[in-house]
């Protein structure tokens, strides 16, 4: 057993937490709000037709455009409420539910690696800490040779930046791209978020 995500620790205090957080997202998608920007940056960089992790994809907002735009896309979510409301909200990807520490797709018959690996939403924040490392070991591990995860999470949410970078490159993971934003703006010393494009590092490189 690994230490519960802090998401999880959250829904046991307070049992309305997810329908919360289900019904925000609905609400802002009636109001018509734009909620498909780290879908877009992922559709832009993928190929057509690509294999695509949600890791940690809550309701589905950024895994449904993504299944809607033609790739074939795996969301993984400890939260059986957002996986249910995945499943009715944005149908066509598949849904596990599955805490990210323990994430063995093989075990769940989904063999293939993946291409792009997506985890947006501060997901990084709100697993337990003690199990970051373990999660970006098996992102990693997920991830196809020639493959990209990339990460976006804001600062100021306990999770320095600088540890991020140390972890990612302890698991094997190299940086390809930073950005301060899922709409290209660069990442800087003062940046307020972190979107990180990372790639396996090759033996040797
Ligand atoms: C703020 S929500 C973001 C959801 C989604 N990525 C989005 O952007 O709409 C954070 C998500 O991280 C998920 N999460 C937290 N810890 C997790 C873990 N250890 N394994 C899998 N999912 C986790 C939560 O269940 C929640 O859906």
């Amino acid at each position: 057993m690994v230490e519960q995500s802090l998401w999880m620790q959250k829904v046991a205090a307070d049992p309305g937490h997810s329908q919360w957080y289900i019904e925000r997202f609905r609400e802002m998608a009636r109001a018509g709000k734009d909620l498909g920007g780290e879908a877009r940056f992922i559709d832009a960089m993928a190929s057509r037709g690509a294999r695509i992790l949600d890791a940690g994809c809550g309701p589905g907002r950024v895994a449904g455009l993504l299944a809607a735009a033609g790739h074939d896309v795996v969301g993984v979510d400890v939260d059986p409420e957002l996986i249910e409301a995945a499943e009715h909200d944005h149908p066509g990807p598949r849904y596990l539910v599955a805490d990210l520490a323990e994430l063995d797709l093989p075990a769940r018959g989904i063999a293939e690696p993946f291409d792009v690996i997506v985890s947006a939403g501060n997901v990084m924040t709100f697993v337990a800490p003690s199990t970051r490392v373990e999660i970006l070991r098996r992102l990693r591990n997920h991830c196809a040779a020639d493959g990209r995860t990339v990460i976006g999470f804001g600062a100021d949410r306990d999770y320095e930046f600088d540890q991020f970078f140390q972890d990612a490159a302890a698991v094997g993971f190299a940086t390809d791209l930073l950005l301060g934003t899922w709409d290209l703006r660069p990442f800087t010393g003062d940046s307020d978020f972190l979107v990180a494009v990372l790639r396996p590092a090759q033996p040797g490189s």
